[in-house]
């Protein structure tokens, strides 16, 4: 006979516990993967938001949280599943926030952690995640544990941070250089000796060799993760270990932006040791079902392929910044850069925009056409196989507002780098939401100047536009969450010898979505033969188009022409 147990047993309590972990677990793993076996990311649109400049809440000039929270209607509709927000901890601001003086908390101009719960909830209302920076390398020289550190060489921080001695008075440890100009060694006159820092003097090296270290950056990344956040974007990666020997980088001819002499960064990049951390990193994201995004700077695939580990067990989204940096409106480029992603071993990430990097808008516009280039370059990246993250503004044909004067510079590079090296200002500007005074985002003036462009080039009014870049943007991105040729379809390259339109076909189980994209200024005509794919001469079914036309297996498009057509 069998015992029955009272449901109030421990025994009892902890087998009911475990099936119902065991069958949400399962719900939730079946619930996130498609037929394709795909995860929710992978499906998902990442949008990412400098939060100084996106929705101003509290009128100061600055933007915020509740800013952010106030504009997740307006995500929702745009067609946006995550948001990365750069760095919003308590920092003084030498980087705009890459300069972290607490890794769990809320910078007060940026409002509260209630202020950030707040904006979990309003994101989960609107079905909106949000993704956090975390910046692994270093840390704000007013974090407690360089102040701890360079207090005395004994103190319970000191190798939290890599101090040495000098190679004699006044001389550096080796002849590394900053990122950001100068040496990439500054002397402390407390301990008489020199820490390094990749970036800013004012963002010291943490020390990954040193374990602790390694387990107050897991920790904060399961703290945030309890905290309702669905991942992370991975600051600077390669940066993260250095040779320990601190051997001297070669040096290469000429001098860059800030003086200093060209450099490869062949000892203090790129180590091997960095793909143990993110096997760690992705071991507790796993945890939590969350996805690492990476900046991840390479040169060549081989470089990015290593970035998704071994069997995919490190970074499920490492960025492919060969393709944003192809910066020219070429087909043969980007067949070349899509077929190298394609070749890898992970899911592709495409990004045409930062707040590191001169708008797109300015990078690919000929000055005549933009806004057409601007709809073009969006209809392109968002339909290639794979999961893209646009840059806020980006969808509204944003431009670039550089400083014209170097007093007015915010970015300190942009100071020591003038006129040669302007800064990243001009990429970061207030969101243009309306024609009002600052473009709708603050009654404040802006901690940056908004451009004239504003007037023209803003939310309210291109949303009233059905030829804006913005209704462009949103027919695309709602197409990309239905169709499933875009949301599960393979990408095959057409017609690669046409040196003027790109042209790709993502088919899923028979259907075909056919994408024709004109790169030139002159209007080109593109005639398919889908032989190969099994549809023989297709007939073209327009679904979005913009300056183009189809008559049975023909494309006609006019300068910078798009066409996302169905291929029967
Ligand atoms: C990369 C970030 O994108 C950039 O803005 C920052 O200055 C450096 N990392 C240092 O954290």
């Amino acid at each position: 006979m069998s015992k029955r147990l009272p449901p109030s047993s421990p025994i009892v309590r902890s087998i009911i516990l475990l099936s119902l972990t065991l069958s949400s677990f399962a719900a939730a793993q079946v619930k996130s993967l498609d037929a394709e076996g795909h995860q929710w990311w992978q499906h998902a649109v990442f949008y990412e938001i400098y939060p100084r400049s996106f929705a101003d809440s509290n009128n100061d000039g600055i933007g915020d949280l509740n800013g952010i929270s106030s504009k997740m209607g307006y995500l929702h509709d745009l067609g946006v599943d995550a948001i990365w927000i750069t760095p919003c901890y308590p920092s003084p601001q030498v980087d705009f926030g890459y300069d972290v003086s607490d890794y769990e908390n809320i910078d007060p101009m940026y409002g509260t952690l209630s202020d950030f719960d707040h904006m979990v909830s309003e994101g989960n209302k609107n079905h909106v995640r949000i993704i956090m920076d975390f910046v692994p390398n270093h840390t704000s020289d007013q974090h407690p544990w360089f102040l701890d550190s360079k207090s005395s060489r004994t103190s319970p921080h000191r190798d939290w941070y890599i101090w040495r001695d000098g190679k004699g008075p006044g001389k550096p440890p080796n002849n590394w250089v900053s990122l950001f100009g100068g040496s990439a060694w500054n002397f402390d006159s407390t301990t008489s000796q020199f820490y390094y820092h990749y970036f800013y003097a004012q963002q010291p090296d943490l020390n990954w060799r040193n374990p602790a270290v390694e387990q107050a950056m897991l920790d904060t990344t399961r703290w945030w993760y309890k905290r309702g956040v669905s991942g992370f974007r991975l600051d600077a990666v390669d940066t993260l270990f250095e040779d320990p020997a601190l051997r001297d980088n070669p040096v290469l001819p000429g001098k860059n932006a800030q003086g200093d002499p060209n450099m490869e960064n062949k000892n203090n990049t790129n180590f091997p040791e960095v793909h143990d951390e993110l096997q760690k990193l992705r071991k507790v994201a796993d945890e939590s079902g969350a996805v690492l995004i990476g900046e991840t700077w390479t040169s060549n695939v081989e470089e990015l392929d290593r970035y998704y580990g071994h069997n995919g067990n490190e970074l499920q989204m490492p960025m492919d910044f060969m393709f944003m940096m192809v910066d020219k409106l070429s087909p043969s480029d980007y067949r070349q850069q899509i077929a190298a992603v394609e070749s890898a071993h992970g899911w592709p990430v495409f990004v045409i925009n930062n707040h590191d990097r001169t708008r797109s808008y300015n990078r690919y516009g000929d000055g005549k056409h933009n806004d057409a280039i601007a709809k073009l370059m969006g209809a392109f990246y968002l339909t290639l196989r794979g999961t893209p993250i646009m840059y806020y503004g980006e969808e509204i044909g944003m431009e670039n507002n550089d400083p014209t004067r170097r007093e007015d510079v915010k970015d300190p590079i942009g100071r020591t780098g003038w006129p040669k090296e302007k800064g990243r200002d001009g990429e970061r500007t207030p969101m243009q939401w309306s024609v009002a005074p600052n473009a709708g985002f603050s009654e404040k003036s802006p901690w940056l100047p908004v451009p004239p462009s504003y007037r023209t080039h803003n939310v309210a009014s291109e949303s009233q536009d059905p030829n804006s870049v913005l209704n462009l943007y949103k027919k695309v991105l709602a197409l990309r969450h239905t169709n499933e040729a875009l949301l599960d379809g393979s990408y095959s390259a057409l017609n690669e010898n046409d040196p003027h339109v790109m042209s790709y076909l993502r088919s899923y189980k028979g259907k075909a979505l056919l994408i024709a994209l004109n790169m030139s200024a002159t209007p080109q005509k593109a005639t398919f033969d889908l032989s190969k794919q099994g549809l023989g001469k297709p007939t073209l079914k327009t679904l979005i188009s913009s300056g183009a036309s189809t008559n049975g297996n023909q494309v006609s498009l006019e300068p910078f022409g798009l066409m996302i057509a169905e291929a029967h």
